[in-house]
């Protein structure tokens, strides 16, 4: 012991900004992060989303530009969403060959590969999987006559929808309905339609959480009431781990935890089992709450966003899905 009585100083890996650099844990690099991004038909200028600043529905040019902008960053990838200028009750636009989400693909597909060197990496191109976005109630599935979700109609949707983003161009498809057996059902019409080497990345354990507020707008949704019958309760850890682990075994080529920043218990626990990737989505909510205490001078809002994505890759994300990606990339370059 020093004459001090103090055991060990661990200020001295603190003391300057090299020796706290050198002895991180956690590094955000543009690899890991996902840029999420929504595009609706019908636009002839992107329309900015009042509740996520700095956001917009996306016309399918600055759509194109925005993919553009991913790839320059390095970006891991992008995920896509579609908005359809018209609805109804089956989603019918979520598997048209020419549906908004499909032409999307398509372009993103052929900016992202315009060009490519041998060897040289581009973002991945991902498609959110799910019927909520396209269906005039605005549930993630088709209603049975009394109004409830109907699971196993739902899935025969989604393989549809998972082969049309596929031909598309898509590289990842992504169900974020939470019906039991969508990622085998999924896995199964893929491989069937020639599609094997498509990848599943399963929303897995998914929360019916307030933090989706604002998505809601992003997409134009027509949802009233909820969605508790098919996301998961707030209140369960355990439960989670077990729809990770049905994911998993129906072939899942990745698993997500969502949303991130109140769900970190899960996110590590499920990175402790899981041997594929583990993603997580930093959803619009978080996004907007960050913002909104940043534009009022309440926090730093740069140094905000950077913690909120550290801590979840120190919780166990590989890769997280974040709508500040580009910007974050072009910081850590
Ligand atoms: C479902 C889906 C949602 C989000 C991603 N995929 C909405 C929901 O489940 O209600 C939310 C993402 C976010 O809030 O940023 N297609």
């Amino acid at each position: 012991m020093s004459t001090s009585g103090i055991v060990y100083r661990p200020r001295r890996l603190r003391a300057t900004p090299g020796m706290r650099r050198l002895v991180a844990e956690t590094r955000l690099h543009p690899a890991d992060l996902v840029l999420p991004l929504f595009v609706k038909e019908g636009l002839t200028e992107p329309v900015p989303l009042a509740s996520m600043p700095g956001q917009v529905q996306h016309t399918e040019e600055s759509l194109v530009d925005a993919v553009r902008a991913a790839r320059d960053a390095g970006l891991g990838g992008v995920m896509l969403f579609g908005i359809p200028a018209v609805k109804d009750g089956s989603g019918s636009q979520a598997d048209a060959p020419d549906g908004i989400l499909q032409r999307a693909l398509r372009a993103s597909r052929a900016a992202l590969d315009e060009g490519l060197a041998p060897g040289e990496a581009t973002p991945v191109l991902m498609a959110d999987t799910c019927l909520d976005e396209f269906t005039d109630h605005g549930h993630c599935g088709v209603l049975t006559s009394t109004g409830a979700v109907d699971n196993d109609a739902t899935l025969i949707r989604y393989a549809s929808m998972a082969v049309a983003q596929a031909k598309a161009g898509a590289d990842v498809v992504s169900p974020s309905g939470m019906m039991d057996g969508q990622v085998a059902m999924i896995r199964d019409a893929l491989d069937d339609a020639g599609f094997a080497d498509t990848s599943i990345l399963a929303y897995s354990a998914k929360y019916a959480s307030a933090f989706y507020g604002p998505f809601r707008e992003a997409v134009d949704s027509e949802l009233t009431g909820d969605r508790k019958t098919y996301q998961m309760d707030p209140a369960n850890g355990r439960e989670g781990l077990r729809e990770a682990d049905l994911d998993l075994a129906e072939g899942a080529d990745m698993v997500m935890v969502k949303p991130a920043g109140t769900y970190l218990d899960v996110l590590r626990a499920v990175a402790d089992r899981s041997d594929v990737p583990v993603v997580a989505y930093q959803v619009s909510g978080e996004y907007a709450m960050i913002e909104a205490a940043g534009a009022n001078g309440w926090i730093d809002r740069d140094r905000a966003v950077l913690e909120s994505v550290t801590g979840i890759k120190r919780a166990g994300a590989d890769v997280v899905l974040t709508y500040w990606a580009l910007e974050i990339a072009g910081w850590v370059r």
